[in-house]
């Protein structure tokens, strides 16, 4: 029998293999083992249902959806002024109550074809213009890393702008939305758009991929443009952690976060995933730093929260997944 006091339980939707890394580093830094649950799918219902005898002790995902889902489906609890665990996480990248925490984000931003873009630099609200009309792709709008761009258009102009502005940019779109971010950069490459939405992240992936070598060749067709880099910054999402309700282990899920959370943890995080650390400041990978730099969007990731069921709401109003207007 292994003993509680030298475990932590962590219920992960991040494979395994982009996190043992630091977990390594954690375990021979403190002597905690560390398990792995990996979950595709399921893990805040998992969760409930082990109830007041759940193992877990940390939660690990990405995307401010997962871990506001987290918190909403009452599988955390708090951690509050822990001074360790916030001293390199700014505050827009924590939840207030200390419910959840950021500790990598990745950018939103436009996938523009070298070839047939000039510009260097956009916005989200020029994506709008018709200028651009019939040459961008898109996944579908209603999918979480699409909500939470069109949330940060609420947070920043308003419902009634981002109605009218999510119009325009459907009839700019070439085609119904479909496929995944990775496959937006294959439409470039084969001239079916110009521009496309993806994260920052899967161009890293691209660039490395050589499981599925033709994905380097759909990278080397774009080139990544910061959105809004000249005012407020391009809009993130995170990868985060919290503290699970009932952690059996709790004393060793909060050693784990604190580590995690430090600057240097936060950029062996990032290097694995072609994500930037949350600290400030903090350098990504050589590869990420080919795409440029990023100016990210201060606004509070809670005023993303708040705004993404009237998001979804207006991705329906306005028809979003129709495609563009015949
Ligand atoms: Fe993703």
């Amino acid at each position: 029998m292994t003993l509680a006091a030298g475990e932590v339980n962590i219920y992960s939707y991040r494979q395994p293999e982009l996190i043992q890394p630091l977990l390594d580093a954690f375990t021979k830094e403190t002597g905690i083992t560390t398990n792995v649950l990996f979950l595709d799918k399921g893990l805040v219902e998992r969760i409930r249902a082990e109830g007041a005898n759940s193992p877990a002790d940390v939660i690990l995902t990405v995307d401010i959806q997962r871990l506001t889902e987290a918190k909403d489906g009452g599988v955390v609890q708090p951690v509050v002024d822990n001074a360790t665990i916030n001293k390199d996480i700014p505050a827009a990248f924590r939840d207030p109550a200390g419910d959840w925490f950021g500790l990598t984000t990745r950018g939103r931003v436009v996938y523009a074809s070298k070839d047939r873009v000039s510009q260097d630099a956009i916005t989200y609200e020029e994506l709008a213009d018709p200028k651009w009309k019939g040459k961008i792709c898109i996944r579908d709008g209603q999918h979480s890393y699409n909500i939470a761009l069109f949330a940060s258009m609420i947070a920043h102009h308003g419902a009634e702008y981002t109605e009218k502005w999510m119009t325009g940019l459907k009839n700019n779109l070439a085609r119904k939305p479909d496929g995944n971010d990775r496959s937006q950069a294959k439409s470039i490459m084969a001239g079916e758009c110009d521009l496309a939405l993806g994260n920052t992240y899967y161009v890293g992936l691209m660039m490395t991929n050589d499981k599925e070598p033709e994905q380097k060749d759909w990278a080397e067709a774009i080139k990544v443009l910061f959105p809004n880099a000249g005012d407020r910054g391009t809009h993130v999402n995170i990868s985060g952690m919290a503290l699970a309700k009932n952690a059996p282990n709790k004393d060793n899920a909060l050693k784990l976060m604190e580590f995690l959370a430090s600057g240097e943890a936060q950029k062996i995080y990032a290097e694995q995933v072609f994500e930037y650390p949350v600290m400030p400041g903090a350098e990504p990978s050589d590869i990420v730093k080919s795409f440029g730099s990023i100016k990210p969007d201060t606004l509070p990731l809670i005023d993303i929260a708040k705004n993404r069921k009237q998001a979804s709401e207006l991705v329906d109003k306005v028809g979003f997944n129709e495609g563009p207007a015949m």
